[in-house]
């Protein structure tokens, strides 16, 4: 009879206290799943005092993330405290000089310090798994590293955020304001700690480095990802999008070109008939290119305490069963270095949307300025401020929206555009630039 794994859990907020939950639910199942038992031996958090709705009777307490990774009476040590950096850094790669096995959740410390960490893992025969790091019950992390492994992969992309699509999607569907839906993701535990990590885009970034590296054999590198957030989305980019047969997500893509691998993140208007479209609240959806193979898409609960716990188990079950895979799906020292993707060179179409002076000659400005650099336009819609179309029936001095629907264009084309219309001064305010994805 193989002896149980002997787990220690550094953090019991959100998620650690679900997994502790989970273990105890699980136990049996696990145990047979894995043909060990898993038991949870120690835990620690910031606060020793704090209610959690835990029952930790036989389960000791250790003062400090350290001093639970030097335990040696844990085998296993699951870091669940977030923070790209200390303590969790360091808790983790003692954990691993010690040959033990670490599961984490945390992407902001994979995306930064996971080469070191997993070369720590190769060195010392332990396991890295971070399942719940991306997307955090769907099994992509295994999916690319393991169940696609002999496939090529062109391009990875999707919904990788929770809190930022159930923003959205609240702010679309029942025309809340982006403050009271954030508030609401971090009531019900979806939000970093720091909810600027999500809405700015960075948690989504911090998951595509980690997903491009799977996919391409690159370095997790962040700094090499265009990002950009949620928070200049308006309830009227909302309207427009929806009325000119749209939806805005926050996509994250990293795709194989020419030049390189290019990874980006930023809100992205996609044709409401297609599938990313129909991925509502916090769900997130990755769907996967790979070379000779129709795409294949993931899709499920991207962030809250019960669906993250059940990656973590099952990571966990995988050190039980006594597998350990190599972190990155090939040794550290033969992953290539990736670049920043120059974004002025991304050909595609585009919303606009401008508060253009109301006044003669307006109107023809700007179609010049587009026309200068080539951009033919699909639709152009202009509104008065009341919401009446150029045809209605008000009129107002104060400047109005007006929406236009390029065609495919370069991004410098579309900036260059912008920036002569800005010269001209016929708009006021900065104009909104939404990039479109039609596949
Ligand atoms: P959380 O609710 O804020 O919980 C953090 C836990 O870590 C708390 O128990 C806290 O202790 C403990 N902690 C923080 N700093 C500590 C320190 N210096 N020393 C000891 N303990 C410390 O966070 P969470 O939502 O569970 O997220 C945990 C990790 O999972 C993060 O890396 C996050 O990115 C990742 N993740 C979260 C989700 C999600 O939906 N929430 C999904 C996927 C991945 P106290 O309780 O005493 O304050
Ligand atoms: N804050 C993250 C999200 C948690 O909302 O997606 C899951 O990684």
């Amino acid at each position: 009879m193989v002896a149980p794994l002997k787990v220690g859990i550094a953090g019991l907020g959100t998620v650690g206290a679900e997994v502790v939950r989970l273990i105890e639910q699980q136990g049996a199942t696990l145990a047979a799943r894995s043909g060990r038992g898993v038991r949870v031996v120690a835990v620690t958090a910031r606060s020793k005092a704090k209610k959690r709705g835990l029952d930790l009777r036989g389960i000791g307490w250790v003062e400090s993330p350290q001093a639970l990774a030097e335990d040696s009476n844990v085998d296993c040590f699951v870091e669940l405290m977030g923070g790209a950096d200390d303590p969790a850094f360091s808790a983790i790669e003692t954990a691993l000089k010690a040959g033990k096995s670490v599961v984490t959740a945390n992407k902001a410390l994979i995306a930064k310090h996971g080469l070191r960490l997993a070369k720590a893992a190769e060195q010392n025969g332990g396991a890295l798994n971070f399942e719940a790091a991306v997307g955090a019950a769907i099994p992509v992390i295994k999916t690319l590293r393991e169940g696609l492994c002999g496939t090529s992969v062109n391009r990875v992309y999707g919904i990788l955020n929770g809190t930022c699509n159930y923003i959205l999607t609240r702010m679309e569907q029942e025309g809340l304001s982006f403050e009271e839906c954030l508030k609401d993701a971090q009531r019900l535990g979806y939000a970093e700690a720091n909810p600027a990590f999500d809405v700015d885009g960075h948690d989504t970034a911090q998951k595509l480095a980690i997903l491009a590296s799977l996919a391409f054999g690159t370095k997790v590198a962040q700094t090499a990802v265009y990002v950009e957030g949620i928070s200049s989305i308006t309830p009227e980019d909302l309207r427009a999008a929806e009325e000119l047969g749209y939806r805005v997500k926050l996509l994250g893509v990293a795709v194989r070109t020419a030049k390189g691998i290019e990874q980006r993140v930023h809100p992205t208007m996609v044709p409401k008939s297609s599938s990313i479209a129909q991925v509502m609240g916090v769900t997130n959806a990755v769907t996967i290119d790979g070379e000779g193979i129709p795409p294949i898409t993931l899709v499920g609960p991207g962030a809250g305490g019960a669906a993250t716990a059940s990656a973590v188990v099952a990571d966990i079950a995988d050190v039980a069963r006594g597998i350990r895979a190599t972190p990155f799906g090939r040794p550290v020292d033969s992953l290539r270095a990736t670049t920043k993707a120059p974004m002025e060179r991304h050909e595609g179409g585009y919303y606009i949307r401008l508060l253009a002076r109301d006044h003669a000659g307006t109107a023809a400005t700007i179609a010049r300025r587009l026309a200068e650099q080539k951009i033919s336009l699909e639709s152009i819609v202009q509104r008065h401020r009341n919401g009446s179309d150029v045809n209605g029936s008000t009129k107002k001095a104060s400047p109005v929206p007006v929406i236009l629907i390029t065609y495919a264009t370069s991004e410098d084309a579309v900036h260059r555009a912008l920036k002569a219309v800005q010269r001209d001064r016929v708009i006021s305010g900065r104009p909104q630039v939404i990039r479109i994805e039609k596949n």
